[in-house]
């Protein structure tokens, strides 16, 4: 991997929609991932093959995936569990994503399975994945701070990344779910893991509950991190984790990205337009802490 390009993953699509009062069709969730890709995102999450009764919001996953299976991105699927791993293999997903919690409590509320049993199937998953040439990876959801049981120990982060890996996942994503996270904790996990495994399969998942969001990117640049999720308007939240808001917001990473001398392939005016559609079919004015500089300086 390029040291000076740094991946972005839009979410938005999927972390961002899923909470949404206003539900969001598949034909314009494709329209907002295409408009991602056409501004240059590398990434996106395009939908969850969950219950549609437990997310309503991201019904139509089939839909998504088959639409956009010839693309040459890096597009990805959220599976819990087999019948959602069967329906994004059918569909044709080509990079399927697990999202085993680090507490019992936060997998029971949000997959409705306790901390052993999520872990042994998401490694079923990851197996069952590579024997289908689909790229797995796997998320370590609330791996900072849980918002059922509180601070979440790193030894239970390496144990959960080891044995993922083990099973086969290509990546794991550290995610702080409920964005309770600060950047020396942030460093403090990181160079844990580093010191363990490989950082070019390392990522994370920010959330921008407490304005850490880009504080926390920056510890993990300065930890070698390239691979982020982010998500385009700072849209986001998770339906089963009280007090998250929204995720890093895309428009933020990429602007310091830049600032900062890296690349990251991405076009910020055809973002901030992303950004405004965004806006558009949510009814809503949304936008990173970045959007109205952008717009002043692109204005000039
Ligand atoms: N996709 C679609 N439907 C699914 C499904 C999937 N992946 N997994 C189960 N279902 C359906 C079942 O067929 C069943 O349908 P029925 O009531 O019509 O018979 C129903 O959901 C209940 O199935 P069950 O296996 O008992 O699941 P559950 O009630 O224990 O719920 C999950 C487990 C994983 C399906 C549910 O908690 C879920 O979808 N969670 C997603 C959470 C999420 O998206 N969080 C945000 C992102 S981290
Ligand atoms: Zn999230």
């Amino acid at each position: 991997m390029d040291d000076n390009f740094i991946f972005v993953n839009d979410v938005g699509p999927r972390d961002g929609l899923q909470n949404q009062t206003i539900d969001v069709s598949p034909e314009t969730r494709v329209k907002l991932i295409e408009k991602l890709l056409d501004a240059g995102v590398p990434g996106v999450e395009v939908a969850s093959f969950v219950s549609p009764k437990a997310v309503p919001r991201m019904a139509g996953a089939g839909d998504i995936v088959s639409e956009l299976k010839d693309s040459p991105a890096a597009l990805s699927a959220l599976v819990p569990n087999l019948k959602g791993y069967e329906m994004a293999r059918v569909s044709g997903a080509k990079i399927i994503s697990v999202v085993p919690s680090a507490t019992e409590t936060m997998n029971r509320k949000n997959i409705n399975m306790g901390y052993e049993d999520i872990l042994a199937l998401s490694c079923d998953l990851m197996r069952r994945a590579k024997d289908d040439g689909i790229k797995g990876q796997a998320y370590v959801s609330v791996a900072f701070e849980c918002p059922f049981e509180g601070q979440v120990s790193q030894d239970r982060v390496m144990e959960m990344t080891e044995t993922l890996l083990e099973a086969g996942a290509q990546e794991i994503i550290i995610a702080d779910t409920i964005g309770a996270a600060n950047p020396a904790q942030v460093k403090s996990l990181f160079d844990r893991l580093t010191a363990s495994f490989d950082k070019e399969i390392l990522a994370t998942h920010f959330h921008d509950t407490r304005a850490m969001g880009l504080a926390n990117a920056y510890a993990a640049i300065e930890c070698g991190i390239r691979k982020f999720d982010a998500s385009i308007g700072g849209l986001g939240g998770c339906p089963f984790a009280p007090g998250a808001a929204g995720n890093l917001a895309t428009e933020d990473l990429v602007s310091m990205a830049h600032q900062m001398g890296f690349e990251t392939g991405i076009d910020e005016k055809a973002l901030l337009e992303t950004s405004h559609f965004a806006g558009e079919i949510i009814g809503q004015q949304i936008g990173g802490r970045m959007a109205g500089w952008m717009t002043y300086q692109m204005s000039k």
